[in-house]
């Protein structure tokens, strides 16, 4: 991946669960997710007691830039699901949400060994989340894994996953 740290945990959605507590968003945080995503996205958001806020997505799939770009100013973190192998433009989403300093988390659950710009999906955010359910890319029949070069981070989830 490219990346320094790892942690398996039981799922994607506890990897993103974590991602958002151990990145340091705050609880009632607003976070912007693509409306075409999977229900465990909103999900993990508002298990880590934040809010989610819906963009809309082109006919490519993508999460369409003029939403974020109009809505990011409302919301703390930004979570891209990059749904069935559509890669979201990460080079225009890194730029929008940097020049602000807002956090990007990745939900690569459909996008294990994909890559935007020769560079691998999940290694763009603060933190990258993949699945191992036994659709997925890599079939474990249930897991997950987080991706992050950010070791604050990487100690946060090992102990709020209990995986310690
Ligand atoms: C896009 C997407 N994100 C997250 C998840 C959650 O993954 P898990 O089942 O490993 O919790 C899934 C599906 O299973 C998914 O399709």
């Amino acid at each position: 991946m490219g990346v320094d740290y790892t942690l398996a945990v039981s799922s994607c959605s506890a990897a993103l669960f974590l991602s958002i507590k151990a990145s340091g968003i705050s609880p009632k945080a607003s976070i912007l997710i693509p409306a075409f995503t999977f229900a465990a996205v909103p999900s993990a958001i508002i298990h880590a007691d934040c809010l989610p806020i819906l963009c809309e997505c082109g006919e490519n799939y993508r999460i369409d830039l003029y939403e974020i770009r109009s809505k990011l100013a409302l919301a703390d973190a930004v979570l891209i699901s990059h749904m069935c192998g559509h890669t979201s433009d990460m080079d225009a989403i890194l730029a929008e949400c940097e020049a602000v300093g807002k956090p990007i988390i990745e939900d690569a659950a459909h996008s294990l060994g994909t890559t935007w710009n020769g560079q691998m999906i999940g290694s763009f955010g603060k933190v990258g989340c993949f699945s191992f359910q036994s659709y997925k890319l890599l079939n474990a029949g249930e897991g997950g894994i987080l991706v992050t070069d950010d070791p604050e981070i990487l100690v946060k989830a090992v102990i709020m996953s209990g995986a310690y």
